[in-house]
């Protein structure tokens, strides 16, 4: 046997990152054959018709003002005073719920996710989330030893799936004192899909039911990466919801400058917690700054000091938004595009409402995808499906994509057929 010195747990599957290896197939295809030939529908970041990444102008124009030594200098621990003000307003804008709230700054919204997940689960402890999901879920849980444990997000009429939502968090609350709930929405990866307002309320009152109980402790874990891009008028009205919760539900928001102010790799985002009592507040900002000082200490200060910078100037935060609006609706139209085509040729998607991507449910991904290569069409394989980057690829090929989906579809079906026989 050849040497191993890593610590047992610490030795994973030798898995290339999958996303990483089509993009880069995707983008020697571009080379060979020409990129206007290609659909590289594999990217999570908002890129131009001509395949290039979009920065925000008003974003890097901010960020090449400031003064070195407010990039070069340390950060606070939990995130500078003028940063946490910026998150909040950012975050929730008009509808900042009633309550005790504390910021404290993560590397993106993955360092929000860590902070929650290792500071309000227990070892060995299941969290829960939806059947489709962002994969680095499960990484960031496994490595502490947590599991993730799933509900169906859709029902056999592609509606929200309560019931079944309903039947696990019961399930893990007979059994955990924890009930530690990841919910990405608005603008779900990979699903697109956004919760209501009404299905938020149902979540809600379930967890209000449990907590009546108060040995439970129940943490809902929002994941608002994508918020910025969900196009619906009130879309923020659901934190007016975490309002005056009780004592032993706790609201954690993960908040991240990647894809709202194209900063993906500034790596800047925040937890942010939301709840009724102070005590919880307090300890709130107590185990995350442990945390994040045992983990990373503190986070990018030139990142933090942007965001300030545009939210206390109404002139910049107004150009920012015009700057978004204008990549927020050439978004809109891919994806409508995309639904369209979809809908006019027959092929099945996933309830789509806003964000990057659109998912296609199929048996087999891996095999469709491999398929699809063929056509030039390159893409992600999901355990249960496809999932196709709108942010990525411009409204002509959204246009096309479609069909050329459903035909390696029907393909790969008619082979599996013939195989039966
Ligand atoms: C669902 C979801 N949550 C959170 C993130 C966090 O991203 P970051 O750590 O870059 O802020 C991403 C990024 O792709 C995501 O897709």
């Amino acid at each position: 046997m050849s040497q191993s010195m890593a610590a047992k747990h610490a030795i994973w599957p030798r898995k290339k990152d999958i996303i990483f290896n089509l993009s880069e197939r995707a983008q020697r295809a571009e080379k060979n054959i020409g990129r206007e030939n290609v659909i590289n529908a594999t990217i999570g970041a908002l890129m131009d018709d001509y395949g290039r990444l979009i920065t925000m102008e008003t974003v890097y124009n901010e960020y090449k003002s400031i003064q070195n030594n407010d990039i070069a200098a340390y950060a606070s621990l939990a995130g500078q005073p003028e940063y946490i003000e910026a998150v909040k307003k950012a975050c929730f804008k008009e509808y900042m719920p009633e309550g005790h709230i504390r910021v404290v700054a993560s590397p993106g919204g993955s360092g929000a996710i860590k902070l929650a997940v290792c500071n309000y689960t227990n070892p060995g402890d299941q969290i829960l989330t939806s059947d489709w999901f962002w994969s680095p879920y499960v990484i960031i849980s496994e490595e502490v030893g947590r599991k993730i444990d799933t509900y169906q997000l859709f029902d056999s009429s592609n509606n929200f799936n309560f019931e079944s939502f309903k039947n696990k968090f019961l399930e893990i609350s007979d059994k955990q004192e924890r009930i530690f709930t990841i919910i990405n929405t608005p603008a779900h990866n990979p699903t697109g899909y956004s919760v209501s307002d009404d299905e938020w309320d149902k979540i809600l009152d379930l967890s209000k039911d449990v907590a009546k109980n108060k040995d439970k402790k129940i943490i809902l874990f929002v994941d608002v990466a994508y918020i910025d891009f969900a196009t619906k008028e009130n879309s923020r009205a659901f934190f007016k919801k975490f309002s005056n919760l009780p004592e032993n539900i706790l609201v954690i928001v993960g908040f991240s400058m990647s894809k709202g102010f194209t900063a993906y790799g500034m790596r800047m985002g925040a937890a942010i917690g939301i709840t009724s009592c102070e005590n919880v507040a307090e300890e709130f900002h107590y185990s995350c700054v442990h945390s994040c000082r045992a983990n990373w200490s503190n986070c990018n200060r030139g990142a933090m000091t942007l965001l300030s910078n545009i939210m206390k100037d109404s002139e910049k935060y107004k150009e920012y938004n015009e700057d978004k609006d204008r990549y927020k609706k050439m978004l809109s139209v891919r994806a409508k595009t995309f639904v369209e085509e979809s809908e006019k040729i027959g092929l099945d998607i996933l309830p789509y409402r806003d964000g990057f991507f659109v998912s296609i449910p199929c048996e087999n991904p891996m095999e469709v995808c491999e398929e699809l290569t063929k056509d030039n069409l390159y893409l992600v394989p999901l355990k249960m499906g496809l999932r196709f980057a709108v942010c990525a690829v411009s409204e002509s090929k959204c246009k096309i994509a479609p069909r050329i989906i459903k035909n390696a579809l029907e393909y790969i079906e008619s082979k599996k057929v013939i195989g039966e026989k």
